[in-house]
Protein backbone atom coordinates (compact mmCIF):
# COMPACT_ATOMS: atom_id res chain seq x y z
CA UNK A 1 0.00 0.00 0.00
CA UNK A 2 1.38 3.19 -0.87
CA UNK A 3 -1.03 5.35 1.16
CA UNK A 4 -0.89 6.36 4.19
CA UNK A 5 3.15 5.36 4.49
CA UNK A 6 2.04 1.88 4.43
CA UNK A 7 0.02 2.03 7.86
CA UNK A 8 -2.99 -0.86 7.68
CA UNK A 9 -6.29 0.13 8.90
CA UNK A 10 -6.52 3.67 8.77
CA UNK A 11 -10.43 4.07 9.17
CA UNK A 12 -10.72 1.79 11.87
CA UNK A 13 -12.12 3.35 15.66
CA UNK A 14 -8.94 2.29 17.76
CA UNK A 15 -9.72 1.12 21.31
CA UNK A 16 -7.74 3.64 23.38
CA UNK A 17 -8.72 7.23 24.00
CA UNK A 18 -5.68 9.50 24.91
CA UNK A 19 -6.55 9.24 28.72
CA UNK A 20 -7.16 5.46 28.62
CA UNK A 21 -3.65 4.47 26.70
CA UNK A 22 -1.92 6.99 29.05
CA UNK A 23 -3.55 5.06 32.15
CA UNK A 24 -2.53 1.58 30.86
CA UNK A 25 0.78 2.26 29.90
CA UNK A 26 1.26 3.75 33.24
CA UNK A 27 0.41 -0.04 33.82
CA UNK A 28 3.33 -1.06 31.65
CA UNK A 29 5.96 1.52 33.43
CA UNK A 30 5.16 -0.15 36.61
CA UNK A 31 5.54 -3.61 35.93
CA UNK A 32 8.94 -2.88 33.74
CA UNK A 33 9.94 -0.99 36.83
CA UNK A 34 8.78 -3.32 39.60
CA UNK A 35 10.40 -6.54 37.59
CA UNK A 36 13.85 -4.59 37.18
CA UNK A 37 13.76 -3.93 41.15
CA UNK A 38 12.92 -7.98 41.39
CA UNK A 39 15.70 -8.88 38.86
CA UNK A 40 18.58 -6.55 40.72
CA UNK A 41 16.97 -8.09 44.28
CA UNK A 42 17.36 -11.37 42.87
CA UNK A 43 20.40 -11.63 41.06
CA UNK A 44 22.89 -12.46 44.24
CA UNK A 45 20.34 -14.62 45.51
CA UNK A 46 19.94 -17.12 42.30
CA UNK A 47 21.93 -19.98 42.07
CA UNK A 48 22.26 -20.79 38.40
CA UNK A 49 24.77 -18.97 36.56
CA UNK A 50 22.51 -18.56 33.31
CA UNK A 51 20.01 -17.18 35.47
CA UNK A 52 22.38 -14.76 36.88
CA UNK A 53 23.00 -14.06 33.31
CA UNK A 54 19.57 -13.51 31.60
CA UNK A 55 18.22 -11.24 34.40
CA UNK A 56 20.60 -9.15 33.87
CA UNK A 57 20.14 -8.64 30.63
CA UNK A 58 16.31 -8.75 30.88
CA UNK A 59 16.51 -5.90 33.61
CA UNK A 60 18.04 -3.29 31.39
CA UNK A 61 15.64 -4.38 28.76
CA UNK A 62 12.83 -4.05 31.23
CA UNK A 63 14.75 -0.74 32.24
CA UNK A 64 14.68 0.38 28.35
CA UNK A 65 11.22 -0.39 28.13
CA UNK A 66 10.04 1.64 31.39
CA UNK A 67 12.26 4.18 30.11
CA UNK A 68 10.38 5.12 26.63
CA UNK A 69 7.04 4.07 28.19
CA UNK A 70 7.90 7.22 30.66
CA UNK A 71 8.72 9.23 27.70
CA UNK A 72 5.49 8.65 25.68
CA UNK A 73 3.08 9.03 28.95
CA UNK A 74 4.18 12.71 29.33
CA UNK A 75 2.94 13.18 25.84
CA UNK A 76 -0.32 12.32 26.37
CA UNK A 77 -1.22 14.95 28.42
CA UNK A 78 -0.12 13.43 31.48
CA UNK A 79 1.80 15.06 34.20
CA UNK A 80 5.22 13.56 34.98
CA UNK A 81 4.21 13.06 38.19
CA UNK A 82 2.18 9.83 37.77
CA UNK A 83 5.72 8.36 36.81
CA UNK A 84 6.51 8.04 40.60
CA UNK A 85 3.03 6.57 41.52
CA UNK A 86 1.77 3.37 41.56
CA UNK A 87 -1.43 2.52 39.55
CA UNK A 88 -2.94 -0.13 41.27
CA UNK A 89 -3.07 -1.87 44.96
CA UNK A 90 -3.80 -4.85 43.57
CA UNK A 91 -0.84 -4.67 40.78
CA UNK A 92 1.59 -3.74 43.96
CA UNK A 93 0.74 -7.03 45.79
CA UNK A 94 1.51 -9.07 42.84
CA UNK A 95 4.82 -7.51 42.85
CA UNK A 96 5.31 -7.85 46.40
CA UNK A 97 4.84 -11.06 46.46
CA UNK A 98 6.76 -11.82 43.41
CA UNK A 99 10.29 -10.74 44.87
CA UNK A 100 9.62 -13.88 47.79
CA UNK A 101 10.13 -16.22 45.32
CA UNK A 102 12.24 -18.57 46.99
CA UNK A 103 14.01 -20.73 44.83
CA UNK A 104 15.28 -20.46 40.95
CA UNK A 105 12.33 -22.32 39.66
CA UNK A 106 9.65 -20.00 42.10
CA UNK A 107 10.83 -16.90 40.23
CA UNK A 108 11.10 -18.11 36.91
CA UNK A 109 7.96 -18.93 36.69
CA UNK A 110 6.70 -15.83 38.81
CA UNK A 111 8.46 -13.76 35.52
CA UNK A 112 8.73 -16.40 32.43
CA UNK A 113 5.55 -18.64 33.37
CA UNK A 114 2.97 -15.92 33.90
CA UNK A 115 4.08 -11.85 34.22
CA UNK A 116 5.88 -11.74 30.45
CA UNK A 117 3.52 -13.75 28.72
CA UNK A 118 0.75 -11.97 29.67
CA UNK A 119 2.83 -8.74 29.04
CA UNK A 120 3.45 -10.30 25.56
CA UNK A 121 0.10 -10.34 25.05
CA UNK A 122 -1.06 -7.20 25.88
CA UNK A 123 1.32 -5.65 23.97
CA UNK A 124 0.38 -7.31 20.81
CA UNK A 125 -3.44 -6.78 21.74
CA UNK A 126 -2.82 -3.16 21.79
CA UNK A 127 -0.46 -2.53 19.01
CA UNK A 128 -3.43 -4.75 16.96
CA UNK A 129 -6.83 -2.62 18.42
CA UNK A 130 -5.53 0.87 19.07
CA UNK A 131 -6.01 3.63 15.83
CA UNK A 132 -3.24 3.03 13.95
CA UNK A 133 -2.34 6.45 12.56
CA UNK A 134 -2.74 8.90 15.75
CA UNK A 135 -0.81 5.97 17.82
CA UNK A 136 1.79 5.48 15.91
CA UNK A 137 4.49 6.17 18.11
CA UNK A 138 2.91 4.27 20.76
CA UNK A 139 3.01 1.28 17.97
CA UNK A 140 6.60 1.81 16.86
CA UNK A 141 7.70 1.61 20.93
CA UNK A 142 5.46 -1.31 21.84
CA UNK A 143 6.66 -3.38 18.73
CA UNK A 144 10.78 -3.30 19.71
CA UNK A 145 9.54 -4.43 23.47
CA UNK A 146 7.60 -7.03 22.16
CA UNK A 147 10.32 -8.30 19.93
CA UNK A 148 12.83 -7.78 23.58
CA UNK A 149 9.54 -10.47 25.30
CA UNK A 150 9.58 -12.73 22.43
CA UNK A 151 13.45 -13.43 23.04
CA UNK A 152 13.33 -13.29 27.02
CA UNK A 153 10.22 -15.70 26.82
CA UNK A 154 11.73 -18.86 24.58
CA UNK A 155 14.96 -18.29 26.93
CA UNK A 156 12.83 -18.63 29.84
CA UNK A 157 10.39 -21.48 28.74
CA UNK A 158 13.85 -23.31 28.27
CA UNK A 159 15.14 -22.55 31.37
CA UNK A 160 11.54 -23.34 33.53
CA UNK A 161 11.86 -27.23 31.53
CA UNK A 162 15.88 -27.22 32.28
CA UNK A 163 14.88 -26.81 36.35
CA UNK A 164 11.55 -29.04 36.31
CA UNK A 165 13.80 -31.47 34.54
CA UNK A 166 16.56 -31.21 37.24
CA UNK A 167 14.09 -32.71 39.62
CA UNK A 168 15.32 -30.42 43.01
CA UNK A 169 12.13 -28.79 43.01
CA UNK A 170 9.30 -30.71 44.31
CA UNK A 171 6.10 -29.24 43.22
CA UNK A 172 6.98 -28.04 39.03
CA UNK A 173 6.63 -24.51 40.94
CA UNK A 174 2.87 -25.47 40.74
CA UNK A 175 1.45 -23.88 43.74
CA UNK A 176 4.12 -20.54 43.68
CA UNK A 177 2.97 -20.25 40.03
CA UNK A 178 -1.18 -20.40 40.77
CA UNK A 179 -0.60 -17.45 43.12
CA UNK A 180 1.06 -14.94 41.25
CA UNK A 181 -1.50 -15.68 37.90
CA UNK A 182 -4.24 -15.14 40.76
CA UNK A 183 -2.91 -12.17 41.89
CA UNK A 184 -2.21 -10.98 38.40
CA UNK A 185 -5.92 -12.04 37.62
CA UNK A 186 -7.11 -10.02 40.58
CA UNK A 187 -5.40 -6.78 39.28
CA UNK A 188 -7.39 -7.39 35.88
CA UNK A 189 -4.64 -8.56 33.93
CA UNK A 190 -2.14 -6.42 32.87
CA UNK A 191 -3.81 -3.58 31.39
CA UNK A 192 -6.60 -3.74 33.96
CA UNK A 193 -9.28 -4.03 31.45
CA UNK A 194 -10.38 -7.60 32.99
CA UNK A 195 -12.99 -7.79 35.43
CA UNK A 196 -12.54 -7.27 39.08
CA UNK A 197 -14.29 -8.52 42.07
CA UNK A 198 -13.88 -5.66 45.36
CA UNK A 199 -12.51 -8.48 47.10
CA UNK A 200 -8.80 -7.59 47.45
CA UNK A 201 -6.06 -10.94 47.64
CA UNK A 202 -4.63 -11.12 51.08
CA UNK A 203 -1.03 -11.14 51.72
CA UNK A 204 1.11 -14.95 51.61
CA UNK A 205 4.80 -14.13 52.38
CA UNK A 206 4.91 -10.37 52.04
CA UNK A 207 4.26 -9.34 55.40
CA UNK A 208 8.40 -9.09 55.73
CA UNK A 209 10.17 -7.26 53.53
CA UNK A 210 12.15 -9.48 51.12
CA UNK A 211 16.14 -9.28 51.84
CA UNK A 212 19.16 -9.56 49.48
CA UNK A 213 21.36 -12.20 50.59
CA UNK A 214 24.84 -10.85 53.22
CA UNK A 215 26.82 -13.03 50.76
CA UNK A 216 26.60 -14.11 46.94
CA UNK A 217 24.95 -17.57 46.09
CA UNK A 218 27.00 -20.02 43.58
CA UNK A 219 24.95 -23.30 42.33
CA UNK A 220 26.47 -25.96 44.63
CA UNK A 221 25.18 -28.40 42.33
CA UNK A 222 27.41 -27.08 39.22
CA UNK A 223 30.36 -24.97 40.39
CA UNK A 224 33.14 -24.49 42.76
CA UNK A 225 32.78 -23.23 46.00
CA UNK A 226 32.91 -19.43 46.70
CA UNK A 227 36.24 -17.76 47.35
CA UNK A 228 37.62 -13.98 47.85
CA UNK A 229 40.74 -15.14 46.39
CA UNK A 230 41.27 -14.93 42.26
CA UNK A 231 42.03 -18.99 41.44
CA UNK A 232 43.27 -18.33 37.36
CA UNK A 233 42.65 -22.00 35.92
CA UNK A 234 43.92 -25.54 36.67
CA UNK A 235 47.78 -26.17 35.58
CA UNK A 236 47.96 -22.79 34.24
CA UNK A 237 50.78 -22.62 31.31
CA UNK A 238 54.65 -22.21 32.29
CA UNK A 239 54.91 -19.76 29.59
CA UNK A 240 54.48 -16.35 31.50
CA UNK A 241 52.30 -14.44 28.86
CA UNK A 242 49.98 -17.64 28.24
CA UNK A 243 49.57 -17.81 31.82
CA UNK A 244 49.22 -14.34 32.19
CA UNK A 245 46.51 -14.10 29.14
CA UNK A 246 44.35 -17.30 30.89
CA UNK A 247 44.21 -15.34 34.29
CA UNK A 248 42.71 -12.59 32.57
CA UNK A 249 40.45 -14.68 30.50
CA UNK A 250 39.08 -15.93 34.84
CA UNK A 251 39.23 -12.48 35.86
CA UNK A 252 36.54 -11.17 33.32
CA UNK A 253 34.51 -13.99 33.97
CA UNK A 254 34.58 -13.45 37.97
CA UNK A 255 32.53 -9.78 36.94
CA UNK A 256 29.55 -11.54 37.83
CA UNK A 257 30.89 -10.39 41.50
CA UNK A 258 30.02 -6.92 40.43
CA UNK A 259 27.16 -7.54 38.56
CA UNK A 260 26.01 -8.43 41.96
CA UNK A 261 26.89 -5.47 43.69
CA UNK A 262 25.45 -3.18 41.09
CA UNK A 263 22.37 -4.98 41.89
CA UNK A 264 22.57 -4.22 45.46
CA UNK A 265 23.13 -0.78 45.16
CA UNK A 266 20.11 -0.79 42.84
CA UNK A 267 17.83 -2.60 44.78
CA UNK A 268 18.56 -0.81 48.15
CA UNK A 269 18.76 2.62 47.08
CA UNK A 270 15.41 4.27 47.77
CA UNK A 271 14.71 7.93 46.15
CA UNK A 272 16.67 8.57 43.63
CA UNK A 273 15.68 9.99 40.39
CA UNK A 274 14.75 7.63 37.65
CA UNK A 275 17.79 8.12 35.54
CA UNK A 276 19.95 6.59 37.87
CA UNK A 277 18.48 3.10 37.84
CA UNK A 278 17.93 3.74 33.97
CA UNK A 279 22.07 4.10 33.86
CA UNK A 280 22.43 1.01 36.71
CA UNK A 281 20.73 -1.78 34.98
CA UNK A 282 22.90 -0.57 31.92
CA UNK A 283 26.01 -1.09 34.15
CA UNK A 284 24.63 -3.65 35.80
CA UNK A 285 24.33 -6.38 32.51
CA UNK A 286 27.69 -4.47 31.43
CA UNK A 287 29.41 -6.21 34.27
CA UNK A 288 27.44 -9.09 33.27
CA UNK A 289 28.49 -9.03 29.40
CA UNK A 290 32.31 -9.14 30.77
CA UNK A 291 31.59 -12.00 32.78
CA UNK A 292 30.21 -13.27 29.85
CA UNK A 293 33.59 -12.40 27.96
CA UNK A 294 35.60 -14.08 30.47
CA UNK A 295 33.20 -17.07 29.89
CA UNK A 296 33.14 -17.14 25.94
CA UNK A 297 37.17 -16.99 25.86
CA UNK A 298 37.88 -19.95 28.40
CA UNK A 299 35.42 -21.99 26.50
CA UNK A 300 36.78 -20.99 23.18
CA UNK A 301 40.54 -22.71 24.74
CA UNK A 302 38.43 -25.45 25.95
CA UNK A 303 38.80 -24.35 29.29
CA UNK A 304 36.31 -25.79 32.42
CA UNK A 305 35.86 -22.78 35.00
CA UNK A 306 32.61 -23.50 36.20
CA UNK A 307 34.09 -26.54 38.88
CA UNK A 308 37.14 -23.88 39.23
CA UNK A 309 36.72 -21.57 42.87
CA UNK A 310 33.86 -18.90 42.36
CA UNK A 311 35.38 -14.94 43.58
CA UNK A 312 32.35 -12.93 44.84
CA UNK A 313 34.46 -10.97 46.74
CA UNK A 314 33.19 -7.77 45.28
CA UNK A 315 29.64 -8.53 46.22
CA UNK A 316 30.44 -10.58 49.57
CA UNK A 317 33.37 -8.05 50.78
CA UNK A 318 31.16 -4.91 50.09
CA UNK A 319 27.60 -6.29 51.30
CA UNK A 320 27.50 -4.53 54.74
CA UNK A 321 28.05 -1.38 53.33
CA UNK A 322 25.45 1.48 52.56
CA UNK A 323 24.70 1.86 48.57
CA UNK A 324 26.87 5.04 48.75
CA UNK A 325 29.91 3.60 49.98
CA UNK A 326 29.42 0.34 47.47
CA UNK A 327 28.72 1.94 44.37
CA UNK A 328 31.84 4.62 45.31
CA UNK A 329 34.07 1.53 45.94
CA UNK A 330 33.18 -0.04 42.47
CA UNK A 331 32.95 3.23 40.09
CA UNK A 332 35.62 5.50 41.87
CA UNK A 333 38.02 2.99 43.56
CA UNK A 334 38.01 0.51 40.96
CA UNK A 335 36.92 1.79 37.67
CA UNK A 336 37.82 5.43 37.64
CA UNK A 337 41.32 4.15 38.86
CA UNK A 338 41.51 1.92 36.05
CA UNK A 339 41.38 5.01 33.49
CA UNK A 340 45.14 5.27 34.68
CA UNK A 341 47.91 3.52 33.19
CA UNK A 342 48.57 0.38 32.57
CA UNK A 343 44.67 -0.17 33.82
CA UNK A 344 42.35 -0.47 31.09
CA UNK A 345 44.15 0.66 28.35
CA UNK A 346 47.45 -1.81 29.53
CA UNK A 347 44.95 -4.72 29.56
CA UNK A 348 43.91 -4.53 25.99
CA UNK A 349 47.59 -3.75 24.66
CA UNK A 350 48.74 -6.71 26.61
CA UNK A 351 46.16 -8.77 24.93
CA UNK A 352 47.08 -7.07 21.49
CA UNK A 353 50.79 -6.98 21.47
CA UNK A 354 51.85 -9.99 23.52
CA UNK A 355 49.37 -12.06 24.09
CA UNK A 356 48.47 -11.56 20.38
CA UNK A 357 44.57 -13.35 21.29
CA UNK A 358 41.97 -11.45 18.89
CA UNK A 359 39.35 -12.68 20.89
CA UNK A 360 40.31 -11.20 23.97
CA UNK A 361 42.09 -8.06 22.52
CA UNK A 362 38.21 -7.65 21.07
CA UNK A 363 36.91 -8.35 24.68
CA UNK A 364 39.51 -5.76 26.34
CA UNK A 365 38.96 -3.40 23.78
CA UNK A 366 35.11 -2.92 24.38
CA UNK A 367 35.70 -3.82 27.87
CA UNK A 368 37.78 -0.50 28.24
CA UNK A 369 35.26 1.41 25.96
CA UNK A 370 32.41 0.31 28.84
CA UNK A 371 34.52 1.04 31.79
CA UNK A 372 35.19 4.96 30.38
CA UNK A 373 31.42 5.00 30.82
CA UNK A 374 31.22 3.35 33.88
CA UNK A 375 34.17 5.89 35.16
CA UNK A 376 31.69 8.63 34.07
CA UNK A 377 29.07 7.19 35.92
CA UNK A 378 30.32 6.83 38.97
CA UNK A 379 31.29 10.66 38.54
CA UNK A 380 27.55 11.58 37.93
CA UNK A 381 25.96 9.51 40.69
CA UNK A 382 28.22 9.16 43.99
CA UNK A 383 28.15 12.38 44.98
CA UNK A 384 24.46 12.39 45.11
CA UNK A 385 24.54 9.37 46.84
CA UNK A 386 26.57 10.28 49.45
CA UNK A 387 26.00 13.91 49.61
CA UNK A 388 29.23 14.98 49.47
CA UNK A 389 31.33 16.72 46.56
CA UNK A 390 34.05 14.65 44.13
CA UNK A 391 36.86 14.83 45.68
CA UNK A 392 35.29 14.03 49.32
CA UNK A 393 33.80 10.75 47.29
CA UNK A 394 37.62 10.00 45.96
CA UNK A 395 38.55 10.17 49.43
CA UNK A 396 35.93 7.70 50.49
CA UNK A 397 36.37 5.50 48.27
CA UNK A 398 40.43 4.50 48.83
CA UNK A 399 39.22 3.95 52.04
CA UNK A 400 36.75 1.35 50.68
CA UNK A 401 39.39 -0.07 48.42
CA UNK A 402 41.84 0.40 51.60
CA UNK A 403 39.11 -2.03 53.27
CA UNK A 404 38.54 -4.47 50.48
CA UNK A 405 42.24 -5.05 49.44
CA UNK A 406 42.56 -6.22 53.72
CA UNK A 407 40.22 -8.42 53.19
CA UNK A 408 41.07 -9.65 49.71
CA UNK A 409 44.85 -10.06 50.92
CA UNK A 410 44.06 -12.24 53.79
CA UNK A 411 41.92 -14.72 51.30
CA UNK A 412 44.59 -14.71 48.60
CA UNK A 413 47.54 -15.60 50.97
CA UNK A 414 45.44 -18.59 52.45
CA UNK A 415 44.71 -19.77 48.86
CA UNK A 416 48.15 -20.01 47.83
CA UNK A 417 49.38 -21.51 50.72
CA UNK A 418 46.85 -24.17 50.49
CA UNK A 419 47.92 -24.40 46.73
CA UNK A 420 51.52 -24.29 46.91
FE1 LIG B 1 33.73 -4.64 34.05
FE1 LIG C 1 32.71 -1.56 34.86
Amino acid sequence: MLSYAGIQNPYALGKYSVEKNAKVMQRYRFIHESLLRIAAGHLPAREDWDIKVALGKHLYEDAEAADRLRARITELRTSSAVLNQEPDAALSLLMDELIHARNDLELMVGIYGVIKPALLDAYRSHTATTQQIVDQPTIRMLRSMILDLEDQLSWGEQMIVSLQQSGIYGDNGDQFKAGIASLLAAAGGIDGQQPKTAVLPHRIRSHEPYRIPLKSVRDPRKMGPVTWARTSVLNPPEDPVQRSLLAKMRVRQEEMTAAELIAAVLFSQKNMPWEFYRDLARHLWDEVRHALFGQAALESEGIDWMSRPQYTSDYDVNAPKIPGAQYAWLAIGIEEGAMKRPGKAGEFEFCRDEAKHPLMTQFQDYDWADEVVHANLGRKWSPDLIGEDISFVREIAKNELDHFWTEVRRAQAQWNEGAS
